[in-house]
């Protein structure tokens, strides 16, 4: 009989290229799961930024509804692209990036009628100046080992004057163990140990991977990247939610912020232009 080992949690450097093969593997492993699982909150066709449930239709973070008419838009760390698919039935042209083939295959079971592709985030298979807009709720930027990597290869790809917003876990929860319960309301770890979170097998790789930046990082790596950072949205727990979802609970979310959702403006003229 096969004996299946259970990860390891564990806190230890790892650097991008460790990161996006634990994520992509991660990923396609629980790919299933996580749809079935969340999929109903989520809608086949809504753009759910976090699990307190802000929903875009009613947040328009990404601008008033006109100005996504004919906008080219790119979802990074798609998983099943439901807000895509959002996006098409306001009448831009959405493309939907992940890491993950089994996630993309759910955006195909679901019904994509815009581009599909697969990529990391940290390497964007995209011309300068492709898109109008960037979007990622909760994709990509929370896994990656050089979120400014990222934002650089966001950046390049936007046109000048484009908009990239993303939700990430609150930096804040970091401190906190990550149950939904009481249990999950005191202070457990340093919010300033940067030293990801890591799950690895029996030889030590890495199966899963999460990294921290704390509130003054994620600023300054916006930032860095040749962004203007317009607005940072930390959504209150509403009473209509009664969901849980992994430490994301009702009883949390009223006391302390579980989701950050960055709102950045591209600088600069040029592809390079503004960025340090
Ligand atoms: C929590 S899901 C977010 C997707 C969707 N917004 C949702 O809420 O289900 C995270 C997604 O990020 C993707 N991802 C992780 N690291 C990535 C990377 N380096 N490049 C592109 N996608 C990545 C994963 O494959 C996964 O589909």
């Amino acid at each position: 009989m096969i004996q299946e080992h259970e990860p390891q949690a564990t806190r230890r450097p790892t650097g991008g290229a460790e990161s996006s093969r634990a994520s992509r593997g991660w990923w396609d492993r629980n790919a299933d799961e996580y749809q079935s699982e969340h999929g109903s909150f989520l809608g086949d066709d809504r753009f759910v930024w976090c699990p307190e449930g802000l929903d875009e239709a009613e947040a328009r973070l990404l601008g008033p509804a006109e100005s996504l008419r004919g906008a080219d838009v790119l979802e990074v760390g798609a998983g099943a692209a439901q807000c895509s698919r959002w996006l098409l039935a306001q009448g831009a042209r959405p493309v939907a990036l992940d890491l993950s083939h089994r996630q993309l295959q759910h955006a195909l079971r679901i019904g994509a009628g815009f581009p599909l592709v697969e990529a990391d985030a940290r390497a964007l298979p995209f011309a300068d100046g492709s898109f109008d807009l960037a979007c990622s709720a909760f994709g990509a930027v929370p896994f990656v080992a050089d979120p400014v990597r990222v934002f650089r290869e966001v950046r390049r790809v936007l046109r000048p004057g484009g908009r990239w917003v993303f939700s990430v876990t609150h930096p804040f929860r970091w401190a906190f163990p990550d149950e939904p319960g009481p249990e999950g309301l005191g202070v457990s770890a340093s919010y300033f140990d940067r030293i990801p979170y890591v799950e690895q097998d029996e030889d030590g790789r890495a199966v899963y991977v999460e990294h921290h930046r704390t509130i003054g990082d994620r600023v300054r790596d916006v930032v860095a990247s040749g962004f203007r950072l317009a607005d940072l949205v930390e959504p209150e727990w509403p009473a209509w939610n009664s969901q849980e979802w992994g430490g994301w609970s009702p009883l949390r979310g009223n006391l302390i912020p579980g989701t950050a959702i960055f709102v950045c403006e591209r600088s600069g003229t040029g592809p390079l232009d503004g960025a340090t």
